[in-house]
């Protein structure tokens, strides 16, 4: 016949939630586990690195999507209302995508606000409203510097024998912000709205 025992796990009832548990990390931030991958444990290091920095200047550019479509002024409210909506779902997507190729290659994706903002290169935009030509070159500025990122990014994947990193950063990444560039810049061309230039 069993003894009965005054410790906690032996007494409490099998239904009743373990709360505020708190354990050291099971991997740290900046190391890889090895999946079988057939690739080396230097090379999924260095693409996880510089996959996290391309995430986390990533989740800035859409956050400031957002930023953006809550706090525009002005005549072209509509319009840049709905686009910059667009652009941050397809940033979303493209975030997930990244995070989920660093956890691919066994790595730790950055996720939380404040690691984003510790990694992020972007300048830090104010909280208060600006003027939309101010949006849309903080937009374009984000941008450029993603795409410098993921093209060098995408190069060293390349030389490392990491074919599905470079495959997501030029197909995915690299053409989701180059159209995205297009679509921002043409509205920060001078034209007449209703005269035309004699
Ligand atoms: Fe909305």
């Amino acid at each position: 016949m069993p003894t009965k025992t005054s410790s906690n796990h032996k007494t409490r009832s099998r239904v009743t939630p373990i709360l505020n548990q708190r354990s050291k990390p099971v991997q740290e931030f900046g190391t890889v586990v090895n999946y079988p991958l057939a690739l080396d444990e230097s090379v999924r290091l260095h693409s996880t690195k510089n996959l996290n920095q391309i995430l986390a200047d990533t989740m800035v550019l859409r956050d400031l999507y957002k930023k953006h479509h809550w706090q525009l002024t002005g005549h072209t409210f509509y319009q840049l209302h709905l686009l910059f909506d667009k652009h941050y779902e397809e940033q979303a997507e493209l975030v997930d995508e990244l995070a989920e190729r660093i956890q691919t290659l066994g790595g730790v994706a950055i996720a939380l606000a404040h690691d984003v903002a510790e990694h992020t290169k972007i300048e830090r935009a104010p909280i208060h409203r600006e003027e939309v030509p101010v949006q849309l070159s903080r937009l374009l500025e984000a941008h450029e510097l993603i795409l410098k990122e993921a093209r060098k990014g995408a190069k060293e994947a390349t030389d490392a024998g990491d074919d599905g990193t470079n495959d997501l950063l030029v197909s995915d990444v690299i053409r989701t912000n180059e159209l995205q560039v297009w679509f921002i810049a043409e509205h920060l061309v001078a034209t007449p709205a209703v005269e035309a230039d004699s």
